[in-house]
């Protein structure tokens, strides 16, 4: 199979390193792709949110099978592109990813289909949103609509911090993903991610894990897109898993499928677990970004077949080889991210560091100039191990960082700590 893969963080990095181990695929793209994936791959320049450049670029590469990896080709609806031209796609219809596109879709679907999730509100304007914050009370949730870069949502501890955070929403701070606010009770309990394959009706669990949003030790400091994760999360054990796809991902299969918008791809549950009981936080419509690569260091190249199972609606017969492992990524980070930060910095000592099935540098923002690995982005490197135990996986994965030589990065050294 030719394969294309489009993105070009550390999502898409271990995405690609997990499909070239299988022999299904004979030749592999990304699109634009990184540094480290310019090691396994044939990276070339695209346009990932334009659907009919992606069209063009499957047909004069002979595409068989494409693997969207972020968000934003989703919402601008490159799957529907592509599988109106009849090409095999892994990701949600445009529709399908509203279930990440709009909080106030997905709490609908709540709604309708049951699940349980935080009481809520929904405003278009600043008046009445006002007005129902002063009534609850805080702590309260204030959320933008829309896609907001991971911005959207302002936990406040205060009703004049609440009042603030609606102001700023409908000013415009958020653009258009501001210009409706959902509005939610504060949850308490422990959060975890759940992954779960679905073609339209059947679904395959592929793993739990969890993140650390902040960016310093002992969840200090501004929140990013995640400085480090870990598989499988103890939180979600079979009993909460059974409960959570009972109650909460499967209704919503359902009701996608029910409304004529099944979703195909994968589904990225965050749940806040109290006492035994799940709660829908949130729905992503792609893999989370570190947790993806700890979730394709566990699967290896079985992750390839059932992402095809995914898009050729064979899930109900698709199975998943679990080894009793763990594994964790530790994020480096340019220094200053997620604020300003210095680029084009020199990574040193990459190449000498050893890498096999159990331990892998996934690469996110660097570029290769003149054979010299540079920093290019926030996110960086994603330091990977796999083990038979969390400890062993978070000991061998510090142990890799230990060998790379970058004076400009930062990482966190607590990654694990709440299961540990
Ligand atoms: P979201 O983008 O919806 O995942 O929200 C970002 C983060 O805000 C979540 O990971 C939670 O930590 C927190 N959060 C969102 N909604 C709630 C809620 N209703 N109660 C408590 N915390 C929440
Ligand atoms: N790591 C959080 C996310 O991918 O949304």
């Amino acid at each position: 199979m030719n394969i294309l893969i489009l993105g070009s963080g550390g999502r898409e990095h271990s995405l690609a390193w997990a499909v070239k181990q299988n022999p299904k695929c004979d030749h592999l793209i990304c699109a634009p792709g990184n540094a480290g994936m310019a090691q396994i791959a044939n990276c070339m320049p695209l346009d990932i949110n334009n659907g009919r450049d992606v069209v063009a670029f499957c047909g004069e590469h002979n595409i068989d099978f494409c693997i969207i990896g972020p968000e934003a080709p989703l919402a601008a609806g490159v799957a529907d592109d592509l599988r109106a031209a009849n090409i095999l796609t892994f990701g949600p219809s445009a529709q399908a990813a509203q279930l990440e596109a709009s909080k106030a879709f997905t709490k609908e679907i709540c709604d309708a289909s049951g699940a349980p999730t935080a009481d809520y509100a929904h405003f278009k304007d600043a008046k009445a949103a006002r007005a129902y914050i002063i009534q609850q009370g805080a702590p309260i949730v204030v959320k933008a609509d829309g896609l907001a870069a991971g911005k959207g949502v302002i936990v406040a501890m205060t009703v004049q911090e609440a009042l603030a955070a609606v102001d700023d929403m409908f000013d415009g701070s958020f653009g258009e993903a501001g210009a409706e606010v959902v509005i939610e009770e504060f949850m308490t309990g422990e959060e975890a991610s759940f992954f779960v394959l679905s073609d339209g009706t059947s679904i395959l669990p592929i793993g739990t894990a969890q993140d650390h949003k902040r960016a310093y030790d002992g969840d200090e400091g501004p929140n990013t897109g995640g400085m480090g994760a870990y598989s499988p999360a103890p939180v979600l054990t079979e009993t909460v898993q059974a409960k959570a796809l009972a109650e909460i991902v499967q209704p919503t299969i359902d009701e996608m499928a029910k409304r004529g918008t099944p979703y195909e791809g994968v589904l990225y549950a965050g749940f806040m677990i109290k006492d035994g009981q799940p709660r829908l936080v949130e729905y992503n419509a792609r893999f989370g970004d570190p947790e993806c690569q700890v979730l394709m260091m566990r699967l290896g190249a079985q992750a390839l077949d059932v992402l095809i199972a995914c898009a050729e609606h064979r899930l109900a017969d698709a199975k998943i080889n679990w080894a009793d492992d763990h594994a964790l990524t530790v994020v480096l980070a340019a220094k200053g991210y997620p604020n300003a930060y210095k680029k084009n910095t020199q990574i040193n000592g990459l190449r000498a560091i050893s890498q096999n099935s159990k331990a892998q540098i996934f690469h996110a923002g660097t570029a290769l100039s003149n054979d010299k690995i540079l920093a290019t982005g926030g996110r960086v490197l994603n330091v990977t191990a796999r083990g038979e135990s969390l400890a062993a996986a978070r000991a061998a994965a510090y142990d890799l960082i230990d060998q790379i030589d970058w004076s400009e990065g930062f990482y966190r050294t607590d990654i694990g700590w709440r299961a540990l």
